[in-house]
């Protein structure tokens, strides 16, 4: 059965002190998780190991970096490897988030190496995939994600790309108070359930979580993740609130 994850993207956001606060709030609060549940904090790469540490193997809690490199180490300044992030038993990374392609031009075959070492060092990627305003004003968006699956995820076995979450973040939608109704979320992640299942088969395509991310907030996350392709979320500014955050762990399905 395919996992529900809230998964916190804290960004570039907080200093030390404050993301200590802030998951000691998250970590001490009375959640109760069942086995195809989790949590998973994607924390800024400095803070990789404080968070690990804090978590102290709580069960079905996980910190995720929030980018990793194609390369397994060397003369790459500033970049950080998944053989580091195996090294602090991190067993998550975010790859493809539409800043990362936006900003450092990342593209769909660069993330399919991103991709492929994240799964030799046995990371489990959660793999970001969107359109942006004018390819959903353009009614082409089915096309759009459909092709960033292809050119990034379609060289995998099915074995393979049953280990990959899949994060669905409508561009229009991030940061913006501008959330996707559950029923468009819905009908993107059928959408790509169908793209998923049409190459691998339905089974495979059954056990692949998906999750959305778009100013997904407490007062919202019920009615998106109770959506049955819906498989939880991805999410910015409302989990550097803790009590923001704790009642969206607490709407998984
Ligand atoms: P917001 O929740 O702030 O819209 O950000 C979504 C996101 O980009 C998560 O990766």
């Amino acid at each position: 059965m395919r996992k529900q994850i809230a998964a916190a993207n804290w960004k570039m956001n907080l200093t030390v002190d404050k993301a200590e606060v802030l998951l000691d709030n998250i970590l001490s609060a009375d959640i109760s998780l069942s086995s195809d549940q989790l949590a998973v904090f994607a924390v800024p790469s400095p803070y990789l190991q404080l968070a690990q540490q804090k978590l102290n193997n709580k069960e079905n809690f996980y910190i995720a970096a929030q980018n990793c490199y194609s390369k397994k180490s060397g003369a790459y300044t500033g970049e950080v490897s998944v053989e580091m992030l195996q090294s602090l038993n991190i067993q998550y990374v975010v790859i493809g988030h539409s800043e990362r392609r936006e900003y450092f031009q990342e593209s769909n075959a660069f993330l399919a190496e991103k991709l492929n070492i994240a799964l030799e060092y046995n990371i489990t990627p959660i793999f970001c995939c969107g359109e942006p305003l004018s390819i959903r004003d353009a009614q082409t968006q089915n096309e759009f994600v459909s092709t960033q699956l292809e050119e990034s995820l379609f060289h995998f076995s099915a074995d393979d790309v049953q280990k990959i979450a899949i994060a669905y973040e409508p561009i229009w939608a991030i940061g913006t108070g501008k959330t996707a109704t559950s029923e468009q979320a819905q009908e993107m992640h059928a959408h790509l359930r169908k793209v998923l299942a049409d190459k691998y088969g339905k089974d495979v395509a059954d056990n692949i979580s998906i999750l959305y991310g778009g100013s997904v907030k407490a007062s919202n996350a019920k009615e998106i993740f109770s959506q049955p392709d819906v498989d939880g979320g991805l999410v910015g500014g409302a989990s550097l609130l803790a009590d923001e955050f704790i009642a969206i762990i607490k709407s998984l399905k």
